[in-house]
């Protein structure tokens, strides 16, 4: 028997396990955040495109069964997906699924939180580039600074926790606001996680000038807080490398895609909103779940296709060294 199909487990040819799920349910966004795609000219998928919820529910049923124990529901921005809630319940219902996320720029979570909280969502991300109205409309090409924040809120009222807050820094646009976000990070319970800006698609305007690497913001924000940061130690694989202030309530996260990668230990594949499995971000082939599905494909089928894609998976992404080819989707089109 072939060494990828002797166990019920999903494996790359590098010996990694993949058991998190990123599925993206719309390519469509009400934002139009600089690092993610251009301010005109987008062309959404046709609803006929997109996987419905009882076609996204059958492939978590399979991928469970392969061992995947994650799922982050992203977008473009998934709550633009009518009644995403009801695709939540479906999932919560899985017992093998045990963390669903979500990933959300926050515009519509004060109006969806309840109903979300209520289905079974119990972890949230929030894209917050900015602590400045203006600076944010800079960052997102949308005056919606006030509104985001009211969807930060109803969720901490909630209680849903941690609330991760995913701040993209760009040189030059938001990196004053380092320290900001680090008294953030003392004063409330926020996970605030600095994301290194990654090239894709082809019009985000990245050079590696515009990166401002992780190891910079901490000397940046122990400068200017004059403390130390403490490494918090813990275990799994997870892409962010966490610190908190030793008088602080929050916790600051680094996620270094750029001058650190974490593709060595990456447990992750994805769907995109037109069912295509991709096995790495930046992948340049992709694997069409939909048309196996549509085309009445049975289970063992199309698990026997996805066993063989993360098998390829890709090693790791090569940003800023020869050879590194874009992909063509934006990252909205990829899922965030
Ligand atoms: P949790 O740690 O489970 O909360 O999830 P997460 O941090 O992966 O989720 P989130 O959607 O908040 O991801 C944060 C950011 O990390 C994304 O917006 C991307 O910028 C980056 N990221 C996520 N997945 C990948 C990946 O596969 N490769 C790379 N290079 N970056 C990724
Ligand atoms: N670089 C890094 N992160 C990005 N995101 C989108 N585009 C990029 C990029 N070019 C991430 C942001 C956002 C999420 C939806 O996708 O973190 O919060
Ligand atoms: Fe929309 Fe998220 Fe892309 Fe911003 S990062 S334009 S919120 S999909």
């Amino acid at each position: 028997m072939n060494r990828k199909t002797e166990t019920k487990i999903l494996k790359d040819s590098f010996g990694r396990v993949v058991n998190n799920l990123r599925i993206s349910v719309t390519d469509r966004c009400n934002f139009r955040c600089r690092y993610c795609m251009p301010e005109e000219g987008m062309v959404w998928l046709d609803k006929s495109e997109l996987l419905s919820y009882e076609e996204i529910a059958s492939l978590v049923h399979i991928f469970a069964g392969l061992g995947v124990n994650k799922i982050r529901l992203t977008g473009g921005e998934p709550l633009m997906r009518k009644d995403l809630y009801l695709l939540v319940e479906k999932i919560a219902r899985n017992a093998r699924i045990q963390d669903l996320a979500l990933t959300t720029n926050g515009f519509f979570l004060a109006d969806q939180a309840l109903n979300l909280y209520k289905a079974g969502l119990r972890r949230v991300n929030i894209s917050l580039d900015s602590l400045d109205a203006a600076k944010f409309k800079l960052m997102t090409r949308r005056d919606y600074y006030n509104k985001v924040w009211e969807g930060i809120e109803a969720v901490e009222t909630l209680g849903i926790r941690p609330i991760k807050l995913n701040v993209v820094l760009i040189r030059g646009i938001n990196d004053d606001e380092i320290p900001k976000f680090a008294q953030l990070a003392r004063l409330k319970s926020y996970v605030i996680r600095f994301i290194e800006f990654m090239p894709i698609g082809s019009d985000d305007g990245w050079t590696i000038e515009k990166v401002v690497p992780s190891n910079e913001v901490i000397k940046t924000m122990e400068g200017h807080i004059g403390k130390k940061l403490v490494p918090i130690e813990y275990h799994g694989a997870q892409p962010a490398d966490r610190y908190r202030f030793e008088d602080g309530v929050g916790e600051i996260g680094f996620i270094s895609s750029v001058s650190e990668p974490f593709c060595d230990h990456c447990n992750r594949v994805r769907i995109t909103s037109d069912g295509k499995l991709r096995t790495c971000l930046f992948s340049l082939a992709e694997t069409d779940l939909k048309s196996l599905l549509r085309g009445g494909a049975s289970d063992d089928e199309i698990t026997a296709r996805i066993v063989d894609a993360v098998w390829k998976k890709e090693e790791g992404h090569l940003i800023n060294r020869p050879g590194f080819v874009r992909p063509e989707r934006t990252m909205s089109q990829i899922g965030g």
